[in-house]
């Protein structure tokens, strides 16, 4: 068990990459937060993970929310004495072609996927300031990292809105690697390709969806898209000891992604 007596907070752990993430750290040993807005989806997740005889708890929270993010940490380091790992990957899309995407697609993702990052992060430093111990992965993505516009891949929709908050995640992650680096904290990103979950069908048609999967496996280099348990496998190791010695850097978890700009 590489995460025994560890305890992780995984933010979007309510769907998609965050299930299989929280679900990962979960099995090595890690006593897991499930925190989602969604509270329906986080009783389900932890429900799932009590079945299979992990230690889960869940918290409903808004992580546009400083006084939720406050609460959440309290409670977490109230009921289990320490804060290891928080994951930062909640996350929205507002695709839509750049001259009609308008101040709320604009708002909304970069609060949620860009501005939740900065909230949570620090209103966990201080816990893990205090044990001088802590790693932070943010999820970032293949749209902040070059991959070619969304728009390019079956569908007319744009994500400028969406590529700017990941952009800023990966820079975001950079700094705070360096200013949290002297306390014993590392902090890295993940940027995932194209991984089918709730968010990549709901923002397509199921023919766009079909589409997009085609021109994904055609621009990576092991001609396949991605799986939730990929970028669940990336972020455990992040978080892990063994890579203690690695702080401030991006792991495209992307199939070798060739559309890079
Ligand atoms: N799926 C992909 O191909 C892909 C690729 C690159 C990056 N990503 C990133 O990975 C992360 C997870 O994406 P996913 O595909 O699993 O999406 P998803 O929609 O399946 O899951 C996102 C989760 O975030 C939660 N959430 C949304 N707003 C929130 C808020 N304000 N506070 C707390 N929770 C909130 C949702 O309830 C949901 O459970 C996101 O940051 C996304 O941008 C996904």
């Amino acid at each position: 068990m590489r995460l025994q007596d560890k305890v992780a907070i995984v933010t979007g752990s309510g769907s998609g990459l965050g299930k299989a993430i929280v679900k990962r750290l979960a099995e090595e040993g890690a006593s897991v937060v499930v925190a989602d807005i969604n509270a329906e989806a986080v009783a389900t997740v932890v429900g799932e993970l009590e079945k299979a005889g992990r230690t889960a708890v869940g918290f409903t929270v808004d992580v546009r929310d400083r006084s939720q993010l406050k609460e959440l940490m309290a409670t977490t380091a109230g009921k289990f004495g320490r804060i290891d790992i928080l994951v930062n990957n909640a996350g929205v899309t507002r695709h839509r072609p750049f001259l009609t995407m308008n101040d709320e697609d604009w708002n909304i993702v970069l609060a949620v996927d860009l501005k939740g990052v900065f909230f949570c992060v620090q209103a966990v430093a201080e816990y893990m300031i205090k044990q001088r111990y802590g790693k932070i992965v943010n999820i970032s993505s293949a749209s902040g990292n070059g991959g070619a516009s969304h728009a390019t891949a079956g569908s007319a929709a744009g994500n400028a809105n969406y590529a700017a908050a990941k952009a800023g995640v990966i820079q975001l992650t950079k700094t705070l690697a360096t200013e949290l680096g002297p306390h014993g904290i590392n902090v890295n990103s993940v940027a995932p390709g194209f991984i089918l979950t709730p968010m990549t069908s709901t923002s397509r048609t199921q023919q766009e969806v079909e589409e997009h999967i085609e021109v994904r496996k055609k621009s990576t280099v092991l001609k396949r898209v991605g799986k939730p348990e990929d970028i669940a496998n990336s972020v455990l190791f992040l978080v892990s000891d063994e890579a203690s010695f690695i702080s401030g850097q991006l792991l495209r978890v992307d199939g070798g992604r060739t559309d890079r700009m």
